[in-house]
């Protein structure tokens, strides 16, 4: 079974004449593992963002879990909640994703939109923080965080959710040796669970990932 399919899918950026993406065709098995490589401009980015919802491809199809995904149907809200919940995303730029007040908060967000009991909330969140070595930051500002501990934080906070898909950019880069480590422990356990994961790294990262298939992006 597929969790994810994409077919021939062409994307070109708003009012730009040449596609990123063009008719790119790949399948993620539930439980599959799925690394994206590619140079500088290759369109891994890009291809996550049409993976999250956040762009809509001009010609093809997506499917996640068997639903096309397309921007009429998330845009009833219960779907999109629904599609969300399934999916987490850590950006390429964790700045683009923290906008809480405190570390806690940022980790706490996604239980407390799920409607999750404080209970619940408080011990994802410790747990999370936990795993990525942030529980000291808990009350500082994401703001004022360094570069790694703010990737850490986007990482708890994604993780956080506990999606059936994790979708990550680029995520062991501007990490030390020990949070690598972290990192590869958890994603290793993570696949182990039978959860899919999809991320994109370059080269001298691959061997920090459970073993999976490889999609090679080219600038077009
Ligand atoms: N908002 C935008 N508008 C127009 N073009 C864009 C936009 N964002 C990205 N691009 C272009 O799309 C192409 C792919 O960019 P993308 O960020 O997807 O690459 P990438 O593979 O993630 O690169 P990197 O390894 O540097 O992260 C690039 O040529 C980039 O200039
Ligand atoms: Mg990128």
């Amino acid at each position: 079974m597929n969790m994810i399919e994409v077919r021939n899918i062409t994307y070109v950026y708003p009012g730009e004449g040449k596609p990123v993406l063009k008719d790119l065709s790949f399948c993620v098995e539930k439980g599959g593992c799925l690394i994206v490589k590619g140079d500088n401009g290759a369109g891994k980015t890009t291809l996550f963002r049409v993976l999250n919802g956040l762009a809509f491809p001009v010609k093809g199809q997506y499917f996640f879990d068997g639903t096309e995904i397309t921007e009429k149907w998330l845009g009833v809200s219960r779907n999109s909640k629904l599609f969300h919940k399934k999916i987490g995303y850590l950006f390429q730029n964790p700045d683009t994703m923290l906008f809480c007040g405190t570390v806690y908060d940022e980790v706490a967000f996604g239980p407390r939109q799920m409607g999750l009991s404080d209970d619940e909330t408080d011990r994802r969140t410790r747990d999370c923080m936990e795993l990525f070595g942030i529980t000291d930051l808990a009350s500082k500002a994401p703001y004022h965080l360094s570069g790694g501990q703010k990737k850490r934080t986007a990482l708890a906070a994604v993780t956080a959710l506990n999606p059936e898909v994790l979708v990550l950019d680029e995520p062991f880069a501007g990490l030390d040796r020990k949070s690598k480590e972290l990192l590869k422990e958890f994603l290793k356990e993570y696949h182990e669970a039978g959860k899919t994961l999809i991320a994109a790294v370059h080269d001298e990262n691959q061997c920090e990932l459970p073993a999976g298939e490889v999609l090679e992006l080219q600038v077009v």
